[in-house]
């Protein structure tokens, strides 16, 4: 365990993922990149990071992903029609959202051997420095902002931090699950986890919900990681590792919002529906017509 906290700048999204779930939407075009509401649903999870103070946006991506590079460039053509209409709104969105200059990086994983391979890649460009993994699948919606109450939670604890929340007994098996010394509590210690266990086996009913802060020693146990539940890498077994072995902390923190899982149908549509109600522009005729449908 490093001696100081040192602050989380950089952030590493992996958006290689295939969406098969998602044919045909995703012949072409990267599930990251499908809308809710008007923003890419890996546009939603950068800004729940920027709003969180990082400073470097990290994309682990994979063929046919190239727009999501382009996304998080500047479109001069576009910008200067927009100038020259006058759509000053539209031309201030797009200036106010573009990362500065030298604040992307993109590389990729070149074979989809898991979760834990995808992290691993980004392992040159986050260096030996702490960082957030956002996995952008996963909208949380809160009004602080998941990855900012890990951040607070941080300056407090240090070492690596993974957020929870609870899910149904019958649904622990889809996911990583983690025991803790205390479940109720808003930051806890973690005592146990396990990726994705046997019906009737898990520690409790509290899931990796997709965010976490880790620390670099995880790099170095990723490169020598077997295979684990579904033939994948996984990054759950590299942090057990480091739990155990590395006798590193690390800390759940629950999240209170509401998470949308947007790699399935269902949720992505309801991630939908949550997003337009929140905002204030369209909440009330969105509302209406859903009631009008129904
Ligand atoms: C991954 C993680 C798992 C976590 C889940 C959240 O699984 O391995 O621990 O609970 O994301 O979505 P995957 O969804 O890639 O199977």
């Amino acid at each position: 365990m490093p001696a100081a906290k040192k602050r989380v700048r950089k952030a590493v999204f992996p958006v290689a993922g295939l969406g098969t779930r998602f044919l045909p939407a995703t012949k072409a075009v990267p599930k990251e990149m499908l809308t809710v509401v008007d923003r890419p649903v890996l546009q939603h999870v950068v800004d729940e990071a920027k709003a969180a103070g990082i400073e470097h946006f990290i994309f682990v991506t994979g063929r046919n992903k190239g727009v999501i590079e382009d996304h998080f460039d500047s479109q001069y053509e576009l910008e200067r029609t927009l100038a020259e209409r006058g759509k000053k709104e539209a031309l201030e969105i797009l200036q106010r959202e573009l990362p500065a200059a030298g604040q992307t990086s993109f590389t990729r994983q070149q074979a989809p051997l898991g979760l834990g391979h995808a992290v691993w890649c980004a392992r040159e460009i986050v260096g030996d420095e702490p960082f957030a993994l956002l996995l952008p699948d996963m909208l949380h919606h809160s009004e602080s902002g998941c990855l900012s109450d890990m951040i607070a939670a941080y300056n407090g604890t240090g070492g690596n931090l993974i957020a929870v929340a609870p899910v149904p007994e019958d649904q622990t098996h889809q996911y990583g699950i983690v025991g803790v010394t205390d479940a109720s509590a808003k930051v806890s210690r973690i005592t146990a986890m396990v990726e994705k266990p046997k019906a009737g086996t898990a520690p409790s009913n509290l899931h990796i919900s997709g965010r976490y802060i880790l620390q670099p020693e995880i790099f170095a146990l990723l490169e020598k990681q077997e295979r684990g539940a579904g033939g994948e890498i996984q990054l759950t077994d590299s942090m057990i590792r480091l739990m155990d072995d590395g006798n590193q902390p690390f800390h759940a923190v629950r999240f209170d919002g509401s998470i949308y899982d947007c790699g399935s149908k269902i949720g992505f549509l309801m991630a939908n529906v949550a997003y337009a109600l929140a905002r204030e522009e369209l909440a009330d005729s969105f509302r209406a017509e859903v009631k009008r449908l129904l």
